[in-house]
């Protein structure tokens, strides 16, 4: 951790409790959260992650979000942490209490992106009811660490969730994608998954490529027999699958040529 900026406080030292013992989002995992990409210094595409941010915490019950104390809470955390690659984090609680933190980047990324990612599909839950929280991204994330720590177990990079007959749905955290000609094809947010914000930049990149994108509910079978197939999300990236339960997917440009369009993305936001 570099830093951390707490609502009420500001910069405290990242050893600092922070939280109260009675926060719900401690006791049952009923806080929002946010993981942005940081490059040189700046968010890349903070008014997204703030918004849905603000739906989460509709969703769950919360007092509405605090876009402006959070974006401040924000700024300061990303001065004091002064690394202008990193991972900053959101958090807003029923008490509610505010919380910037910024993070280190891992720096294995980029080797995983040039060896391709191993996924293993694992049953996971379709939220088709609206306890079931489509689309929230909250603190009960236990689950999703679950099946990524199964995943690895079983010698895999990541976990894919398909639903009861076998429908693709997303990464525990990642949205999945994957290519057969010109055809890009990505589970629908109908589906309720979480709509990833570099999910919603892909689609308004390839606009610019040769592809097309085409949102549905799709069986595991697609994805096994793509030519190509990536996962999306703000801190890994356009990040190639190569293997799926054991057998091998081919490499394709697209999955380049995205990534290379959302970096080329994130360096326009920061000369604007
Ligand atoms: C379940 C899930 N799906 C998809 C994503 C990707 O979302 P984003 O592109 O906004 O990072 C995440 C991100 O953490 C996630 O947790």
């Amino acid at each position: 951790m570099l830093a951390v900026a707490v609502g009420g406080r500001g910069v405290v030292d990242p050893a600092e409790p922070v939280l109260r013992a009675d926060d719900e989002a401690l006791l049952r995992g009923r806080g929002a959260f946010e993981t942005i990409r940081v490059y040189a210094g700046a968010p890349f595409r903070l008014a997204e992650h703030l918004d849905r941010l603000a739906t989460s915490a509709e969703r769950i019950g919360l007092p509405p979000v605090n876009r402006l104390e959070l974006e401040e809470l924000a700024r300061q955390a990303l001065e004091a942490a002064a690394a202008p690659d990193a991972v900053l984090r959101l958090f807003w609680t029923p008490t509610p209490t505010a919380l910037a933190l910024v993070s280190a980047l891992a720096d294995h990324y980029d080797a995983l992106r040039e060896r391709g990612q191993r996924l293993i599909s694992l049953r996971g839950i379709r939220a088709d009811e609206p306890w079931l929280l489509p689309g929230v991204k909250s603190t009960s994330y236990a689950v999703n660490m679950a099946a990524e720590a199964e995943a690895k177990r079983r010698g895999a990079d990541d976990a894919v969730f398909v639903d009861a007959d076998g429908i693709v749905l997303e990464g525990p955290t990642t949205n999945v994608w994957w290519r057969r000609g010109r055809t890009l094809y990505t589970p629908s947010l109908e589906l309720g998954i979480l709509a990833g914000v570099t999910r919603a930049a892909v689609i308004e990149l390839a606009a610019g490529t040769r592809y097309v994108v085409a949102e549905g509910a799709y069986p595991l079978g697609e994805l096994a027999g793509a030519e190509e197939a990536f996962t999306s999300s703000s801190i890994r990236e356009v990040m190639p699958i190569v293997e799926l339960d054991g057998a091998p997917i081919g490499r394709g440009p697209a999955a380049d040529e995205l990534q290379a369009a959302l970096r080329q993305a994130a360096e326009a936001t920061l000369s604007q």
